[in-house]
C-alpha cells in the first residue's frame, strides 16, 4: 500500500518536474529567437551599407579598417559615434537611431 501510494507521488513529481523542463526550454528557445532576431538585423543592416568599404567579411581592404574585431578597438559608444558622425573617410549617418544602436553593440563584441 505505502510503496504503491510512494510511486503514485514519485510519478507525479516526475511529470511535474518534466512539465516544468519543457515551459523552461521553451522559453529559453523564445529568449534565443528575439537574440537572433536582433543579431540577423544588424547583421542584415551591415551587410547591406557597410561590406562595400569594408570587405564581405568586415575583414577590411586598403584604407577601410577591418571591422570583424573592432571590438577590441573602441567601445560600443565609440564606435556608435563613428557611425552616427563618422570620421575622415567614414561617412556618418549610414545608419541612424535604433539601427545604430544594434549595429554598434554587434560590432562591439567582435574581439
Ligand atoms: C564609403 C566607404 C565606407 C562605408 C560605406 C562604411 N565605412 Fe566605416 N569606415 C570607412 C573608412 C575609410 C574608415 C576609416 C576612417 C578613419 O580612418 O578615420 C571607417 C571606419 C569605421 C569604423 C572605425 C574603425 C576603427 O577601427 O577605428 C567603424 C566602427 C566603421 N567604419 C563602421 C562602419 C559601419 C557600421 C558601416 C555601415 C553602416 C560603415 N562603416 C560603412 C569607410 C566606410
Amino acid at each position: 500500500m505505502n510503496k504503491k501510494l510512494l510511486a503514485v507521488i514519485f510519478g507525479a513529481a516526475l511529470m511535474l518536474a518534466a512539465c516544468g523542463g519543457a515551459k523552461e526550454e521553451t522559453t529559453t528557445t523564445k529568449t534565443g529567437t528575439t537574440t537572433e532576431t536582433a543579431t540577423v538585423n544588424a547583421e542584415k543592416i551591415v551587410n547591406s551599407k557597410c561590406i562595400s568599404c569594408h570587405g564581405g567579411n568586415l575583414e577590411g581592404q586598403g584604407n577601410f579598417p577591418a571591422l570583424n574585431n573592432v571590438g577590441s578597438r573602441l567601445s560600443e559608444n565609440e564606435i556608435l559615434n563613428v557611425i552616427e558622425n563618422g570620421r575622415g573617410g567614414m561617412p556618418g549617418g549610414l545608419v541612424t537611431g535604433e539601427e545604430a544602436k544594434e549595429v554598434a553593440a554587434w560590432l562591439a563584441a567582435k574581439k
